[in-house]
């Protein structure tokens, strides 16, 4: 089975994670999940979710919600030194942090390394691994340009949450598709979710 560390931070944008999560467990990869505090409050303002704190318990409740099989998708503390995620010799080698604050922006940036989603992408990075990360602020600041310029240039894909209404979007899930759609393909997960460009049907037809 494919495996992938999937972590949400604090960023608004918490549709994109679920549907991210929805998309790879039907695909059938396991999913290392991570969530920082802040993640957990924007889940809870814009979906109504209140995750459970226990990794176990929050494992086995993302496993009936998506219907994932057991053990599919593991849930990771933010301390949890000794999870796979942690160490270059266990890690998958493909991250995707969606949404993406600039305060883990900057933390990757700089090698941080302070909790479990910091470690793990410093770990994908130092392994030249495959790290997506899917930032969200409006305006930037030079701050998080130049933090983001520095990650791309370690080859970090920064794949902002910037979502295009060239396939006439007419919902919200529509929107949230579309930016699903584009981290798939950067991690090589088929999906049928958006027509692709230059495929689109006209409004006439
Ligand atoms: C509802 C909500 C929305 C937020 N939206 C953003 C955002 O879009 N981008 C961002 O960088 N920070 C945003 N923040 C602030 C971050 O959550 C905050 O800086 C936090 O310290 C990030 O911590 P983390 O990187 O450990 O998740 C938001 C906070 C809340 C409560």
């Amino acid at each position: 089975m494919n495996a992938i560390t999937l972590a949400l931070t604090g960023a608004s944008g918490a549709p994109y994670a679920l549907r991210l999560l929805e998309c790879l467990v039907q695909a059938d990869y396991r999913v290392y999940l991570l969530a920082s505090s802040a993640a957990r409050v924007v889940l809870k303002t814009e979906q109504g979710l209140d995750w459970p704190a226990s990794p176990q318990a929050l494992s086995a409740q993302l496993c009936a919600d998506f219907g994932a099989r057991a053990g599919q998708i593991v849930a990771c503390g933010k301390e949890e030194w000794f999870s796979p995620v942690a160490s270059g010799s266990a890690a998958p080698k493909q991250m995707v942090v969606c949404p993406c604050s600039m305060g883990t922006v900057s933390a990757i940036a700089h090698g941080a390394s302070e909790n479990l989603i910091e470690r793990a992408a410093d770990v994908v990075i130092k392994e030249r691994g495959q790290l997506i990360l899917v930032p969200r602020e409006t305006p930037f600041s030079a701050i998080h340009l130049e933090n983001m310029l520095s990650l791309a240039r370690l080859g970090v894909t920064i794949m902002p949450a910037a979502p295009g209404f060239y396939h006439e979007p007419r919902s919200i899930d529509d929107l949230v598709d579309f930016m699903v759609a584009r981290i798939l393909d950067h991690l090589g997960v088929a999906h049928t979710l958006c027509q692709r460009w230059g495929y689109a049907p006209s409004r006439d037809e």
